[in-house]
């Protein structure tokens, strides 16, 4: 097979199809050739089958339990081979008090009650419960360090292990993924020291009071390190805790380093708008420079799960923004390129009242946001699930050479074979079909591909509204968005998925000449499999 890389647009439809009666004429974007290598090359990295996860903040997860959230859950357990882990955690799961005389499952004690992360509760047996919920998802849960506002308490061991406790034998050891060690500890542990010495504290209480032993005992996930710490590593990252003979992994019980990445965390302080979502979020190299300041932490560790363990897009802005269709795009993006990287699992972050959360599992934020809703961006999840499937092979990134950072591509090779057999390819250009829009372009994406393949099949993940769909829920019928022609809504399915035109989408392209061409309209990404 020949590579050709750059651009090509000969004969490959680069002017648009025009109806009449636009009176613009709008020219195409000419078509990319894809540098497709026939076999696996030898940076592409392994695809871990559970690289795709949800994360509840601690106090809510009793909001998520519920046959809704659980439909949710089971819609991307359903797409993949290994059982998803949810995350348990967040800044209000370093503050959390038990108290066994609680009549109801919570009470919210203080700080900014009853919605936001920066908030204390006690937690009453009921609230365990939840823990036996998703019995199709593994967990991670967070052993709290300090409590009090912005931690301002000194650790209580008895307080952690009341919570540790408590939740590892509602979930079943079976189910337990990793026991966290705080949450972005650089708010109130000023050295990496300081964190090491109390970290290791709470591993040895909690060892001794479950009882752990062996194998069992390497169970810790690390640090959970705030956005700009990981990125600055000032105060400190994974690198400068994991680092040296007295480092947080000197009793080898460190199964998972764990950071926490937001695309433009102050975006709610800015008059936010399309220019700066499309300059900031739906933009490739945007998120592959932030990402790269990930990548000294994440080669730093050995024997240990690198993940991202909370994540989001813009945050603080409009539920369009946050949350929908563009948010959609960035996460396919940002996943996949993280995925690529050798992250081994992005974590999807939600709370009930968060303008970013793919879903709100209830009617507790109901005055704030209308209840129960599946949101754009939980589409993301399931096609970046899609693309790893259930038989993860080596994926790589494709270079697409471009000069507006607005397209990516990526591949996977079989796991048997190594041949290329799936690629997923975005086109980040923003269209708003809610706005004045405009006609919308598209890009032609040429993929050159190896002897045998006889066929590709198109899997799109789409909204007729491009970035102004927010999803059926949230923006009614003109706002729909689905992936494959299936479609996730609180009100029709309860979150178990449904297909409006009665059946899934999948598009069958021929090969011509050794090649497959492939239109993907701007703000839309697609799955293509070759067989
Ligand atoms: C664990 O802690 C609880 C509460 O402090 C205590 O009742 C229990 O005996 C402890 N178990 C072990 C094995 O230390
Ligand atoms: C995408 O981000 C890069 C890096 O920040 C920037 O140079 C480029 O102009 C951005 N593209 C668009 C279309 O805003
Ligand atoms: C949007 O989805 C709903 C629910 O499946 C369906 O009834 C409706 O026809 C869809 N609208 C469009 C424009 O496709």
């Amino acid at each position: 097979m020949k590579m050709r890389p750059g651009i090509s647009n000969k004969g490959y439809g680069t002017l648009h199809i025009l109806l009449p009666f636009f009176s613009t004429v709008v020219i195409g974007q000419s078509a990319v050739t894809l540098p497709v290598p026939e076999t696996v090359p030898s940076d592409a990295v392994q695809a871990p089958p559970n690289f795709v996860s949800f994360g509840f903040e601690t106090p809510y997860l009793d909001n998520f339990a519920n046959e809704f959230s659980e439909n949710l859950v089971s819609s991307l357990a359903k797409r993949m081979s290994a059982k998803p882990i949810i995350r348990i955690g967040g800044t209000s799961g370093d503050r959390v008090l038990f108290n066994a005389d609680l009549k109801e499952n919570k009470k919210c004690v203080e700080g900014a009650c009853p919605f936001s992360h920066q908030t204390t509760w006690e937690l009453g047996p009921g609230y365990f419960e939840a823990f036996k919920k998703f019995p199709n998802a593994k967990m991670t849960f967070q052993a709290p360090l300090r409590g009090g506002e912005a931690g301002k308490d000194d650790i209580n061991i008895e307080r952690t292990l009341n919570y540790v406790r408590n939740a590892y034998n509602a979930l079943g050891k079976e189910r337990v993924e990793s026991i966290a060690l705080g949450n972005e500890p650089s708010v109130y542990y000023k050295t990496a020291d300081e964190y090491i010495k109390n970290a290791i504290k709470v591993e040895d209480a909690i060892i001794s009071n479950l009882t752990l032993k062996g194998e069992d005992a390497k169970i810790f996930q690390a640090l959970d390190t705030l956005s700009p710490a990981a990125q600055s590593h000032k105060p400190y990252a994974v690198q400068e805790v994991f680092a040296g003979p007295d480092g947080i992994n000197k009793n080898g019980r460190i199964k998972v380093a764990a950071e926490h990445y937001y695309q433009e965390p102050g975006a709610g302080k800015e008059d936010w708008d399309a220019n700066k979502q499309q300059g900031r979020v739906m933009n490739h190299t945007a998120i592959a420079r932030r990402l790269d300041k990930y990548m000294q932490s994440m080669n730093s560790v050995q024997n240990v799960q690198y993940i991202l363990s909370e994540t989001g897009g813009p945050m603080g802005v409009s539920v369009k923004d946050a949350a929908g269709f563009g948010a959609a795009l960035w996460s396919v993006d940002f996943q996949l390129t993280a995925l690529t990287r050798g992250i081994k699992r992005v974590v999807d972050s939600g709370r009930p009242i968060a303008e970013h959360t793919s879903w709100v599992p209830d009617d507790s934020t109901k005055d704030h946001n209308g209840g129960p809703q599946v949101r754009a961006a939980f589409s993301a999840d399931m096609f970046v699930a899609d693309f790893i499937g259930k038989n993860p092979g080596r994926v790589v990134e494709l270079k697409v050479e471009q000069t507006n950072h607005l397209l990516s591509a990526y591949a996977m090779y079989s796991s048997d074979n190594k041949k290329v057999t799936r690629l997923a390819l975005t086109n980040l250009r923003l269209w708003d079909g809610s706005a004045s829009g405009g006609n919308r372009g598209k890009q032609t994406f040429i993929v050159p591909v190896g002897n045998g393949v006889k066929e590709a099949k198109v899997r799109r993940l789409r909204a007729d509204k491009g970035v102004g769909a927010t999803g059926f829920d949230v923006g009614g019928g003109g706002s729909n968005v689905t992936w494959a022609g299936e479609q996730w809504s609180f009100s029709l399915d309860n979150g178990k998925g449904h297909f409006p035109t009665g059946k899934a989408q999948v598009e069958t392209v021929q090969v011509k000449e050794g090649r497959v061409s492939i239109d993907v309209p701007d703000s839309e990404a697609v799955v293509v499999d070759l067989a």
